[in-house]
């Protein structure tokens, strides 16, 4: 997005004070005033601060539906990846999205050092390098052996509604997670309730996940952890 330079209200000020924003030196060379020269130092480290806090864009591939590609609303996407970096900061975890490209995209944005693996049916996503692993949910033992049992943070989208590729999911995430403390992230719709907490133990949360297209089917997101007054807590 082209960014316009637009000083911090509470800056303007330094722009209509005494002095006048523009004058000129001995050399009749035009200069700022210190006021005008202060408002604008102060706009540039506004810039930063955003970029530094992730306001930058994140650039997503267009969605192919033929895949069960709906990609999450940038709200939710964002949401979810604070949760994922709130789980990562107490250790130094690896973290695995199993078919949900945007929270890829977005954990990197907003942590570029986090380590992310993204397993992924849709091969545009080799664009990732080496933290994009191709990932068939037909074949849910096929993953590499450098990542079994290596991540202590398991976020899944999978990408039909039913029993039979929940359950082929799961045997994925149990081949993913360390032993130990781990955390587990399941985004998919309500009618899923039943066999997220038959086949993973997994409550929902109070928080709804959103998609930039309206679906028709309501999301949930299910876990394995009390997230406490996060993402509106566990619903009783
Ligand atoms: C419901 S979407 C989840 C995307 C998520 N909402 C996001 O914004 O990142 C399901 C994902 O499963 C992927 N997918 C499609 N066929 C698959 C397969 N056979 N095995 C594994 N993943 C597959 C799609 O490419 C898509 O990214």
């Amino acid at each position: 997005m082209e960014e316009q330079l637009q000083p911090n209200p509470n800056s303007v000020t330094g722009l209509t004070g005494s002095s006048p924003p523009l004058h000129h030196d001995d050399d009749g060379e035009p200069v700022l005033s210190s006021h005008t020269l202060a408002a604008l130092n102060e706009f540039l480290a506004e810039q930063q601060r955003d970029s530094a806090a992730g306001d930058s864009e994140v650039s997503l591939v267009s969605e192919d539906w033929r895949l069960s590609q709906f990609w999450y609303s940038a709200e939710t996407a964002t949401t979810v990846a604070q949760e994922v970096l709130t789980l990562c900061a107490a250790a130094n975890s690896r973290v695995a999205c199993i078919a949900c490209p945007t929270l890829y995209a977005y954990l990197k944005n907003m942590d570029p050092g986090v380590s992310v693996q993204l397993l992924e049916y849709d091969k545009r996503f080799e664009q990732y390098g080496s933290d994009y692993t191709f990932y068939d949910y037909n074949h849910p033992e096929e993953i590499p052996s450098e990542l079994k049992h290596s991540c202590r943070v398991v976020v899944a989208d999978p990408p039909y509604l039913s029993k039979e590729c929940l359950e082929k999911v799961a045997e994925t995430i149990r081949l993913l997670i360390q032993p130990g403390e781990s955390f587990l992230l399941l985004l998919t719709g309500d009618v899923q309730k039943e066999s997220a907490a038959e086949i993973l133990g997994l409550h929902p949360c109070r928080f709804r996940p959103q998609h930039s297209s309206k679906l028709g089917n309501e999301f949930r997101l299910f876990l394995n952890y009390d997230p406490g007054t996060r993402l509106g807590g566990l619903e009783k």
